[in-house]
C-alpha cells in the first residue's frame, strides 16, 4: 500500500491554525454564494413557467406592477451588496487573523526549491552548530509557531500543504515566507503547486508533525553525523560512494562527500520517501533509482552513474545504513 495515501492532503481537513482560517472563509463564501445562486435560478425558473392569462392592463395596474417591481430590484440590489459586504468583511477578518497567527514564530526553517525537490535548513542564530540540512521531510512540533523563508535556486515553485496553509510562491530572487502552526499530529501531503518543468509533478514533500519531545529527538538525531558502516558490504558502498561521482553532489557529514548540489544525504534512510516523493524509500527503490534515475524521473538533474551489480548491492546497502 502506498503509505502517501493516509497523508492528509486537503483544505477541507484543517490541522492548522492558517488553515482552519481558510476553511472557515472557503465555507462562509460557499454557503452566501450558494444561497444567492439558487435565488438566482429559483426566480429564473419562476419567471420561465408562469405565463399568467392575458388581462386587460389599464394605468391602475400598471402603476401598481412598476412599483412592486422597483420594491424587488432594491430588495435584490441591497440582498446582493450586504452579500459582498458580507464576504469582504469576512475575508478581512481572515487576513487579519493569518498576520497574527504569523506573529510570535518560535522556529525558523529556508526551504529552496531545487528542479524537483526540496531542501530543507533549519536555521539557529544563536548557535550556527546547531543548524541542520536535510531534504524532502519537513517534522514540526505540535503547536508551535514556524516561519519558514521561501527561496528558489532556478524557476518558480509553489510551496502547498493543503491541510495546514494556502500557497506561497518560492520565486528566484525574491524573499518570501509563510507561517504555519499545526494543531495536530499526523504526516502531511505537500507539493509543488507551480508548473516548474518536467518533473513538476513528483516534487513532493512530507509534513511529519510530531509530539514536541518527538520533535526533539528527531532533531537530536539529524544533527549527528553519520556513523562510519560497520558490516563490509556497506564499507564497499561507502568506498563506491567516494570514489564516484555520487561525493561531488551530496553531503553525508562525517564523510568527505560535501556536495550541495543534491539532497543532503546524512540520513536518507531515515526519511520515508526518496527523490522527492517518487519513491517508497525501501532497499529495492534505492537501488532502482541508483541505477537508472532517469527511467524512473526522466530528466532530472541526478545522472546516471555506470554501476555493477555488486557496486550497486554495496552501494544501496551503505545509503542504507544512513539511519
Ligand atoms: Cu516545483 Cu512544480
Amino acid at each position: 500500500m502506498d503509505e502517501r495515501s493516509t497523508g492528509l492532503h486537503s483544505i477541507g481537513d484543517a490541522m492548522g491554525r492558517h488553515a482552519q482560517d481558510i476553511d472557515a472563509l472557503w465555507d462562509v463564501m460557499l454557503w452566501v454564494c450558494g444561497f444567492m445562486y439558487l435565488l438566482v435560478v429559483g426566480f429564473l425558473l419562476l419567471a420561465l413557467f408562469r405565463r399568467g392569462p392575458r388581462r386587460d392592463i389599464n394605468d391602475h395596474t400598471q402603476a401598481h406592477e412598476e412599483r412592486g417591481l422597483s420594491a424587488s430590484l432594491a430588495t435584490w440590489t441591497g440582498l446582493i451588496a450586504l452579500g459582498l459586504f458580507g464576504l469582504t468583511l469576512f475575508s478581512y477578518f481572515t487576513d487579519r487573523s493569518l498576520v497574527q497567527a504569523a506573529a510570535d514564530a518560535q522556529i525558523a526553517i529556508k526551504i529552496t526549491g531545487h528542479q524537483w525537490w526540496w531542501e530543507i535548513e533549519y536555521t539557529d542564530p544563536n548557535d550556527p552548530s546547531r543548524q541542520l540540512r536535510t531534504a524532502n521531510e519537513l517534522h514540526l512540533p505540535v503547536g508551535t509557531p514556524v516561519k519558514i523563508s521561501l527561496e528558489s535556486r532556478d524557476v518558480i515553485h509553489s510551496f502547498w500543504v493543503p491541510s495546514l496553509h494556502g500557497k506561497q510562491d518560492l520565486i528566484p530572487g525574491r524573499d518570501n515566507d509563510i507561517e504555519i502552526l499545526a494543531d495536530k499530529e499526523g504526516v502531511y501531503r505537500g507539493i509543488c503547486a507551480e508548473f516548474c518543468g518536467l518533473q513538476h509533478s513528483k516534487m513532493h514533500l512530507d509534513v511529519v508533525v510530531e509530539s514536541k519531545d518527538g520533535y526533539s529527538a528527531w532533531y537530536e538525531r539529524q544533527l549527528q553525523a553519520a556513523s562510519p558502516p560497520s558490516d563490509p558490504l556497506a564499507e564497499r558502498g561507502h568506498g563506491v560512494f567516494m570514489a564516484t561521482a555520487c561525493n561531488m553532489c551530496h553531503t553525508i557529514s562525517g564523510t568527505d562527500a560535501g556536495g550541495s548540489t543534491g539532497p543532503d544525504l546524512t540520513h536518507v534512510a531515515s526519511r520515508r520517501f526518496i527523490a522527492a516523493g517518487a519513491l517508497q524509500n525501501h532497499r529495492d527503490n534505492m537501488r532502482a533509482w541508483l541505477a537508472n534515475p532517469q527511467a524512473i524521473k526522466p530528466g532530472n538533474h541526478m545522472p546516471i552513474v555506470s554501476l555493477s551489480a555488486d557496486q550497486l548491492d554495496a552501494l544501496t546497502a551503505y545509503l542504507g545504513t544512513l539511519q
